[in-house]
């Protein structure tokens, strides 16, 4: 076992296990995880119950004033695996999962105000290292110097039927749930976050591809520590 906390930042297609890989690799080292998605989701629920999101578009002057002094901090409910997300000192965990914060996310997140002030966040909560972060661009923007950068992703096809099966487990009668438009909305999210403006989706130059298609939790976690032991960083 290796001692220095390395910075292992994770980005990658939406759908594609990134969280549970960086929650899981977090723990098996003793690091930090951190949901910079979670951040982006923050922001939206805030703008929202100010009145900044309506169907004229986004209020972006009122949010900017007010975007200081947003506080977004993390903790880590071990009982129940789960990294709650605390806005302004409130637990705001369920509603950033909700369906009207996850329709406005991808508006909010390509203003690059936002993303500046997101990073500047995000790069101090990682500076003294011992941190694993997962999101959109982790190694190609708020850390370009990670000691590990992993861009995952899977076959469109295969991203919709884990979707589709998580979503008939939590519900097995709901018949409103259709693996067709679950691919339509996983292509749409693709598209979207990989063609904005504002720091688009893309594999970092030096980042290891895991393309986890056709691999089980295990063998993936087999693949990751390997990559982890040759750098040095388990
Ligand atoms: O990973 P997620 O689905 O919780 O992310 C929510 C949204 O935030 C998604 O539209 C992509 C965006 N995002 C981003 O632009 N940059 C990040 N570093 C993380 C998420």
């Amino acid at each position: 076992m290796n001692n220095r906390k390395g910075v292992i930042a994770i980005d990658g297609h939406s759908s594609c296990g990134k969280s549970t890989v960086a929650k899981d690799l977090a723990k098996e080292l003793g690091y930090v995880y951190i949901d910079t998605g979670a951040m982006y989701r923050a922001v939206t629920l805030f703008a929202m119950q100010n009145g900044f999101i309506s169907e004229n578009g986004i209020n972006e002057s009122a949010l900017k004033a007010v975007l200081n002094d947003l506080n977004i901090t993390f903790k880590y409910q071990a009982e129940e695996k789960l990294n709650e997300t605390f806005l302004n000192g409130l637990s705001v965990e369920n509603e950033i999962r909700g369906l009207r914060v996850s329709n406005n996310v991808s508006a909010v997140s390509t203003i690059a105000f936002v993303r500046h002030r997101m990073v500047e966040l995000q790069q101090a909560m990682g500076k003294e290292g011992g941190i694993v972060m997962d999101g959109r661009d982790i190694g190609t923007v708020v850390f370009p110097d990670a000691d590990l950068k992993l861009f995952m992703t899977a076959s469109p096809e295969i991203r919709a039927q884990r979707r589709y099966d998580e979503l008939k487990d939590k519900d097995p009668s709901d018949t409103s749930i259709a693996l067709d438009s679950i691919l339509e909305n996983v292509k749409h999210r693709d598209h979207v976050d990989s063609t904005r403006k504002e720091s688009p989706l893309k594999q970092a130059e030096d980042a290891v591809l895991l393309d986890n298609s056709h691999m089980n939790k295990t063998e993936q976690m087999d693949w990751i520590m390997n990559v982890l032991k040759e750098r040095n960083l388990a």
